[in-house]
């Protein structure tokens, strides 16, 4: 199936990251890292990185899912630490990456909705969202969030300097339902 032939999101299944997704999500992340400063990297991270990385999300029970169509991945998300320290245990921070050929079809939803259903069951009571604001695909990704129920809290100017020149930085958040742990 190709973008063009694709009719709702439904179609689209969501899954907890495997081994073998690890090298299609390096190649959809390596696309925005190395093209746009929608990541905090530059360059592309190999496989052996986000097996680290899916080891540690899930040794704290966070959540690092796949989108798939046909069984063949089209993005994916996470939830990570938003800081490090322990007074920060109930914030998560949100990353999302679609390949190219699939954003604008709403396919984030579905793996939004999964995330936060996650999120709550990990504990997380705020929820944060952080788009360097690099070009047009920035502005879809606030849209987007904004459709999942962030608001934006503020925008820190040049914070991001990235392929050569400085970029802010769009802060959104929004708060997880049903959370079980109420802060005191
Ligand atoms: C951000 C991302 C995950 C959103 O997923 P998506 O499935 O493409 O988004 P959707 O189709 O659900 O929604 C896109 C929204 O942006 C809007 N949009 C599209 N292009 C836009 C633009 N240039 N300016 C403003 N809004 C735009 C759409 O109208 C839609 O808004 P609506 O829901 O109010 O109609 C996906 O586009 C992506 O992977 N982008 C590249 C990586 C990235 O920037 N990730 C975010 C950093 S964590």
């Amino acid at each position: 199936m190709t973008a063009a032939d694709f009719q709702h999101p439904s179609t689209c299944t969501v899954h907890p990251v495997q081994a073998a997704d690890l090298p299609a999500v390096a190649a959809i992340h390596g696309h925005y890292a190395t093209r746009t400063a929608a990541c905090a990297q530059e360059e592309a991270l190999p496989v052996a990185w986000w097996r680290r990385r899916a080891d540690e999300l899930a040794g704290l029970g966070l959540p690092f899912l796949v989108a798939q169509l046909d069984r063949r991945v089209i993005g994916y998300g996470l939830i990570a630490p938003w800081k490090p320290g322990a007074v920060y245990r109930h914030t998560g921070e949100v990353s999302m990456y679609l390949d190219p050929a699939w954003v604008d079809h709403k396919i984030s939803q579905p793996l939004f909705d999964r995330l936060l259903a996650e999120a709550a069951t990990a504990e997380v009571h705020q929820l944060i969202g952080t788009v360097g604001h690099w070009g047009p695909g920035a502005d879809r990704a606030i849209a987007a969030a904004r459709r999942w129920g962030f608001t934006q809290v503020d925008v820190l100017p040049q914070v991001i300097y990235a392929h050569g020149r400085w970029m802010d930085l769009h802060l959104l958040q929004r708060q997880v339902p049903h959370h079980p742990k109420q802060p005191e």
